[in-house]
């Protein structure tokens, strides 16, 4: 089984976990994941590749799995409530449907086929013969989890490691579910709980700003501490300009959980259309994802970020700039773990 350093770099899709940001990760002694996450098998095949191209060390994939059909009854209100913005942006929502599963199957032959040293789960847990299939292919298994009962089904279905996300973290909340409301305990709370609760290696997520605080849930327990807003501006990180801006931006002085961009639960930068459009978003992923996806991309080009998706952790005051080898490095050293 491969193991983890204690300082990894979250997956974060939509462009932000690039192969250069996965590959200084692992270059610096850290365990860096590429985002599966929205992605064809094909393009996560070159991403795949591109991190091979550049370092031998292991990294992981990290794999959406897709849901139950849920909520399409709700996103027709949606829609019409969203449809101020999308005259201002002179986007038109489709009206198609939205359902889809991300390319799953296709992922999963692919990670089957060409084995990577580590894949993870979010959203969910496959089905047991596709676990199967990933591990006797030679991978790590790591179920991502924001509670107690999702720990121990994890832990049931027999993954090697969990990653338990506490509500500090940036961008989705990993809930099995999507209807489900996801806790409000603080990692500094839940990571011993899950500790206690399963017989797994623990990784940490959430909040964590420094190599500090990575110690901390280290002595907590976890075998790793994972973040994903401290790579938020670090040099290879694929963060938008426009989301860049706005994290060091004065007129951002808080984050959010809100299912207003995707319909699923996440975190981000309070901003116009969170405050906006948050109370009214249904529970129905992907659906809403790819509804406002055109007002997304619209509003980006136009560099404003009132209508962005700013995904974002507590700690996002604390990311630093720079190249993501050093930030690896400060990290590690911070945590006082070695490295890989
Ligand atoms: C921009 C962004 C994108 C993310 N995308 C993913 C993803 O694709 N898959 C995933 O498992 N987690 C994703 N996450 C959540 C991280 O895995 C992790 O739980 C979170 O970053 C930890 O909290 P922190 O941001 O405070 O460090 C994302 C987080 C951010 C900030």
């Amino acid at each position: 089984m491969e193991g983890l350093a204690p300082v990894v770099q979250a997956p974060m899709a939509g462009g932000v976990a690039t192969p250069e940001l996965v590959a200084a990760v692992c270059r610096a002694g850290g365990t860096g994941f590429l985002a599966g996450g929205y992605l064809t098998a094909d393009a996560l095949a070159g991403r795949i590749a591109a991190v091979r191209q550049r370092v031998d060390s292991p990294f992981g994939v990290n794999l959406f799995v897709p849901g139950e059909r849920a909520g399409d009854e709700a996103v027709g209100a949606y829609r019409a409530a969203l449809a101020p913005e999308a005259a201002r942006f002179g986007v038109t929502l489709r009206t198609d449907d939205l359902y889809e599963r991300d390319d799953w199957e296709a992922k999963l032959r692919l990670l089957v086929a060409a084995p990577v040293p580590i894949v993870s789960f979010t959203f969910g847990l496959p089905a047991a013969e596709d676990l199967a299939s990933l591990r006797e292919a030679g991978s790590t298994l790591v179920a991502t989890v924001t509670s107690v009962p999702e720990a121990v089904a994890a832990a049931e279905a027999g993954v090697d490691l969990l990653c338990v996300q506490g509500p500090e973290a940036g961008g989705h909340r990993a809930t099995f579910r999507v209807a489900d409301t996801p806790g409000e305990a603080p990692l500094a709370e839940l990571l011993p709980a899950v500790v206690r609760a399963v017989r797994k290696p623990v990784v940490a997520a959430g909040g964590l700003r420094d190599g500090r605080d990575v110690a901390a849930v280290l002595r907590a327990g976890a075998v790793a501490g994972q973040l994903g807003t401290a790579f938020l501006l670090t040099d290879e990180a694929g963060t938008s300009a426009t989301h860049r801006a706005a994290l060091t931006a004065e007129r951002f002085g808080e984050t959010v959980v809100t299912r207003a961009f995707s319909g699923r639960p996440a975190r981000g930068l309070r901003n116009a259309f969170t405050d906006a459009h948050g109370a009214a978003a249904p529970s129905a992923y992907p659906q809403v994802h790819h509804l406002t996806a055109p007002l997304r991309a619209a509003a980006a080009r136009a560099g404003e970020p009132e209508a962005v998706s700013l995904w974002a952790g507590t700690g996002y005051r604390s990311a630093r700039p720079g190249p993501a080898e050093a930030v690896t490095r400060a990290l590690l050293g911070e945590s006082g773990a070695s490295g890989g």
